[in-house]
This record gives structure tokens, C-alpha cells and sequence, in this order.
């Protein structure tokens, strides 16, 4: 179990053996209609030319994992006025919750975004209105609720949340 402050950053997943960790991840059983089959998430990731698969590390220990989509209308089936990446399937280790390690991944993930995707400008979501805890974290985190409702969700309802990366451009 790695220490509570120990420093998180995020990778693109090429390693086997992270792989193999990310698969190992688990949720418990009221979470998982939020998430669902990480395994089975990292896989779609995988295969997907316009997705990148993200392992969140806490010290060395792989502890989360999430998908970012830039294929368009990848979130909430909708476009934007401004160039987005989706975030999706994003999880923290039912063994790891709890310390701070899903606020650092997010502020992890912004870091990297602006640096490797600079033309990226919003960080696009869509949550199940029920799940408390992860809309309290992408608060905490300065992700916005647009106040759009995403009905198509297999669980519900769900928010639709926008993460400033970049500046509003100009006109
Ligand atoms: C949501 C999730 C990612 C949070 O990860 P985490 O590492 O436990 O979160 P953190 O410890 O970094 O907490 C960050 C903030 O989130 C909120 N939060 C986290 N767990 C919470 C809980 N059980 N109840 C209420 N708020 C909670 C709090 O605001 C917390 O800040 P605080 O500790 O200062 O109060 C994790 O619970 C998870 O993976 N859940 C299952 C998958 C899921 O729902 N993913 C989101 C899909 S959109």
C-alpha cells in the first residue's frame, strides 16, 4: 500500500506489467454500475485509435486508471465550442480509495494534457448524478456542472462537467 503522500503522476500505458495491474483493479459492488469492468475499459481503450489509456501511480503502485477520448462527440454525444478531450472510465482501487490519490490524478491529468495536448482546451465528462463522491471530487477538482442532463446513460441521469485547460481563445 503505498503512503498517503506519496507523489501521483499519470502515464500512457505501454508496459505489460502495468497492464496487468490495471486489470487487477477493483471497485466495490455499489460502484461498479458507475464504472463498470476496468479490465474490460482498458481493453476498449486499447483498441481505440482515438483514445489514449492512462495508468494513475501513486509512488510506484499502479492505483487508477481512466480513458482519455478525443474522438468527437465522445462525451454526452454533443460537440463543443472549443477543442475537448473526454474523460472517461476513470477509477481509483477500491484498496486505495480514500487518500487523496483521485484529487491527484486530476490535477495530474490536467498537467499532462496541457503539455502533451496544448490545442486541447476543455476536459469534458459525464457523471451519474447518484454518484456523490465523484461529483464532489471533480468540484473540489474546478471541473464546472454545465447543468446539462445526459439521459442516455445505461444508469441514469448523469452531469455533464467541463474542466478548463486552456484559456478561452480570443475572437
Ligand atoms: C470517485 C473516486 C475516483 C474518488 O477517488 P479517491 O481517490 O477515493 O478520492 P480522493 O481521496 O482523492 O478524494 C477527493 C475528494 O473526493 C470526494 N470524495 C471521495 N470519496 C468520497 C466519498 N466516499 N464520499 C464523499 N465524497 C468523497 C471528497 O470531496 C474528497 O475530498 P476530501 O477528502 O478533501 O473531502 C473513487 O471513489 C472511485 O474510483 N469510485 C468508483 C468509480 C467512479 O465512480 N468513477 C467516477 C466515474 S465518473
Amino acid at each position: 500500500m503505498p503512503a498517503a503522500d506519496s507523489p501521483v503522476r499519470v502515464e500512457r500505458i505501454v508496459d505489460d506489467a502495468v497492464m496487468r495491474s490495471v486489470q487487477e483493479l477493483r471497485v466495490s459492488g455499489d460502484q461498479y454500475r458507475f464504472v463498470g469492468d476496468t479490465a474490460f475499459n482498458l481493453g476498449n481503450s486499447l483498441r481505440d485509435p482515438m483514445s489514449e489509456a492512462m495508468a494513475v501511480f501513486a509512488g510506484e503502485t499502479v492505483v487508477g486508471f481512466y480513458r482519455l477520448d478525443f474522438a468527437p462527440r465522445a462525451i454526452a454525444g454533443r460537440d463543443w465550442p472549443e477543442p475537448a478531450v473526454g474523460l472517461r472510465a476513470f477509477v481509483i482501487g477500491l484498496a486505495y480509495q480514500g487518500c487523496g490519490f483521485g484529487a491527484g490524478a486530476l490535477t495530474a491529468t490536467s498537467a499532462d494534457l496541457r503539455r502533451r495536448h496544448p490545442g486541447r482546451r476543455l476536459l469534458a465528462l459525464t457523471v451519474n448524478c447518484t454518484n456523490h463522491a465523484a461529483i464532489a471530487m471533480y468540484r473540489k477538482a474546478g471541473f464546472t456542472d454545465t447543468g446539462e442532463l445526459y439521459l442516455a446513460g445505461s444508469s441514469g441521469p448523469q452531469h455533464v462537467m467541463l474542466y478548463r485547460l486552456q484559456p478561452q481563445a480570443l475572437t
